[in-house]
């Protein structure tokens, strides 16, 4: 199986805090990978590691068959990433951001507004093509941040938590985007706390916590994996379950609060 995406042992501490503690990916090319883990596991400073924007403190890595340390703008041309602060220029509008990125691109103007209209069209944001993005609300900035990660046409996407604060009619057409992404032979490897849209969308799976890896693979053997006894070889078991478990998330009795809402 080639992969899209592999590392082996990648670490990245924070003065004393251990952020992420030599985890192992493996991201088969072709495949819709969703990262899970608890908050503060490590997610988004893997993100970052894998995609240039921090350096590892330890660890080695191979995208699209690359090494970036080697070849960093040969993997940024062929890789598309939104982060978790969406890195948008606020004196921009959303056409210049896309003219700006185009361009950086090297993608000629007749196809750059050939796709930058196709983009804003789809991320319904056609109507705020000329504001400022200083302007633009949380989800409208979001939705900018995917639309310049796709224009180049990339071969692998990171997306850092791409449908929190999304509407729901636009969150159907970025689901449906990006299976079609997936289906064409792109790999996404994708963040989100929204487990029931991670197990529709996604057929392999990581969770980390605490900054280890405690499961990876496809969505069905970790449905296989972590099946009790008595449920018919795991089938039943929803994502949430499968994570729930995987992170020992007892549930616990709440405080009182016996302060709140009197
Ligand atoms: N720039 C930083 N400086 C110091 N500590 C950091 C920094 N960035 C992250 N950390 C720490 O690293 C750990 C992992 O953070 P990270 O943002 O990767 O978690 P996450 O899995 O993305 O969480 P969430 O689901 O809340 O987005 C946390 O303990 C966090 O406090
Ligand atoms: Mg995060």
């Amino acid at each position: 199986m080639t992969h899209a995406l592999q590392t082996q042992g990648l670490r990245r501490v924070f003065g004393d805090v251990v952020a992420v503690d030599g985890i192992d990916l493996a991201v088969p090319a072709g495949s819709f990978y969703g990262f899970l883990g608890p908050n503060g596991a490590g997610k988004s400073t893997t993100i970052k590691c894998l995609t240039g924007l921090l350096k590892p403190s330890d660890g080695s890595m191979t995208i699209l068959g690359i090494n970036p340390a080697e070849h960093p703008v040969e993997v940024k041309r062929r890789v598309g990433v939104v982060p978790e602060d969406l890195a948008l220029f606020d004196r921009l509008t959303a056409l210049e951001t896309l003219t700006f990125v185009g361009t950086a691109y090297h993608i000629d103007r007749a196809e750059l507004q050939r796709r930058s209209a196709e983009l804003l069209d789809l991320m319904t944001l056609q109507d705020a093509a000329d504001s400022l993005v200083a302007d633009y609300s949380h989800g409208m900035r979001k939705k900018l941040a995917l639309a310049t990660a796709l224009l180049p046409g990339p071969e692998l996407l990171f997306l850092d938590e791409p449908f929190e604060g999304i509407d729901a009619v636009a969150s159907r057409q970025i689901r449906n985007l990006l299976k079609s992404f997936v289906e064409r032979g792109g790999t996404i490897f994708l963040t989100s706390h929204i487990l029931e849209l991670v197990e529709r969308l996604c057929d392999h799976i990581g969770v980390i916590a605490n900054g280890r890896m405690v499961a990876q693979g496809p969505l069905e053997e970790l449905r296989h994996g972590v099946a009790v006894e008595g449920d018919a070889a795991g089938a039943g078991r929803t994502l949430e379950q499968i994570f729930l478990d995987l992170v020992g998330a007892e549930e616990s009795e709440l405080p009182s609060l016996d302060w709140l809402a009197r």
